[in-house]
């Protein structure tokens, strides 16, 4: 069975795969996506580490001259996917978004030297890549900061990951609409419009691409000018872990300077993400910088914040929480609390389980000590496998495979959850 199912995933990655990247699936997703590729890297290391390495490698070609890593690279003119190249204008030779996704590329390198076969080409391949992965994070300090917090900031919902999540909605809802002209969008014809997120809230997603463009794609700007300015746990959370393992790696390398700052990065998030606990809630949840408050949100993000290393008595409660979730949910972990209001569970980020999401918590789970709340995350990913194939997200009480199917990183996932007995945490 566990074969079996191996051999499924590799059949779906080899379907996605475009030689030297991956699509996140073929249709719906047709160019390399920035986070979609770090965590997909780790399944194809399984079975070929060259091509990993590769995956990670094409996505850092394309890094822009100020540290920036994009969110989308175009790598191949396709009219499928709006909003396309000529939306962004980025002014690249091979054309790119203009804003980036979670940083967990750090994480992934790390892992994947961790338990490389060939250790020579590990080595020269992530010692490579250390001083741009670094670049990226310091990126992100510099002009996501600027204030010297100690957490990112996102200025689009998209750079989340978790497009249409109810935290975006207040934020969102500021954003204007005027001056969008019509566009077309085209998820809504290879994906169930009601899996998706709204038109509404695509207007205000462009309004935000057409205002950034309008300001040059100058990051030394954007951050001040944008009305959407959220602190993100989940999203700080994969920038401090990955700082972390970068540290580690940098001093395994024998590159002082990098390790150093890299902890310095990652001791003074785990520091600041304190403030962003919200009592009543037993979890995370996102601040505001704009409206300057917290938002009371009971989303996936502020329990993701599980990936780095939180305090101890901060992951037993995480762990609690996601227990309490599971009074819900028959399927762990709901992207948000299955008893809110705002919940939906066929929408996209509203409610439907990610693997990928699965996958980190479990991670940082099984780091902090919470190895029973880890197994069941884990053994949960692949029974929606087994019922409903390598979908995008899943209804969380009724399993019901929703978005795309023939998902790159969910196949990569169930590689990894399958290994994971060689995986050390
Ligand atoms: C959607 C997801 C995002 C992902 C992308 C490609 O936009 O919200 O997290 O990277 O699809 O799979």
């Amino acid at each position: 069975m566990k074969q079996e199912l191996i051999e499924k995933a590799r059949a779906v990655i080899a379907r996605n795969d475009r030689g030297h990247y991956t699509v996140p699936t073929h249709g719906l997703y047709p160019f390399q996506w920035n986070w979609d590729s770090a965590l997909s890297a780790l399944g194809i290391a399984h079975f070929d580490e060259t091509r990993a390495w590769t995956e990670i490698e094409t996505l850092f070609l394309h890094q822009w001259e100020d540290g920036k890593v994009p969110h989308i690279i175009f790598h191949e003119p396709d009219d499928g996917y709006f909003p396309g190249p000529e939306v962004w204008a980025t002014a690249r030779n091979v054309p790119t978004s203009g804003i980036t996704q979670p940083p967990v590329t750090g994480f992934a390198v790390r892992r994947i030297f961790d338990r490389a076969r060939d250790k020579a080409m590990a080595e020269k391949r992530a010692r490579a890549l250390l001083p741009r992965i670094h670049g990226w994070h310091k990126w992100f300090y510099r002009n996501r900061d600027p204030q010297g917090t100690g957490l990112v900031a996102i200025i689009h919902p998209w750079e989340s990951g978790r497009d249409n999540s109810v935290d975006w909605d207040d934020a969102l809802a500021r954003v204007p609409t005027e001056a969008v002209g019509d566009f077309q969008r085209r998820d809504t014809s290879h994906a169930n419009p009601a899996h998706r997120p709204t038109d509404e809230q695509y207007k205000r997603y462009i309004w935000l691409v057409q205002h950034f463009r309008s300001l040059g794609w100058d990051n030394s700007k954007l951050h001040d000018a944008s009305p959407f300015r959220m602190v993100d746990p989940d999203f700080n959370a994969i920038l401090i872990r990955s700082c972390s393992d970068l540290a580690d790696l940098a001093e395994r390398l024998g590159e002082s300077e990098i390790a150093v700052e890299s902890r310095e990065f990652a001791e003074r998030g785990i520091k600041a993400i304190d403030s962003l606990w919200h009592e009543g809630l037993g979890q995370y949840v996102c601040y505001d910088r704009v409206a300057a408050k917290l938002i009371d949100s009971p989303s996936i993000g502020g329990i993701l914040a599980t990936f780095c290393a939180v305090p101890k008595p901060r992951a037993e409660a995480l762990a609690a929480r996601i227990a309490k979730l599971g009074e819900s949910a028959r399927f762990m972990v709901p992207s948000h609390d299955p008893t809110a209001p705002e919940y939906d569970g066929l929408r996209y980020w509203r409610g439907p389980v990610w693997l990928i999401v699965n996958y980190m918590i479990s991670d940082g789970l099984k780091v902090a000590g919470q190895d029973a709340m880890a197994r069941r995350i884990d053994a949960d990913s692949i029974r929606l496998i087994e019922k409903g194939g390598f979908a995008e997200y899943y209804d969380p009480v009724t399993a019901e495979p929703c978005g795309g199917s023939n998902f790159t990183w969910t196949a990569a996932m169930v590689i990894e959850i399958l290994n994971s007995e060689k995986t050390p945490a």
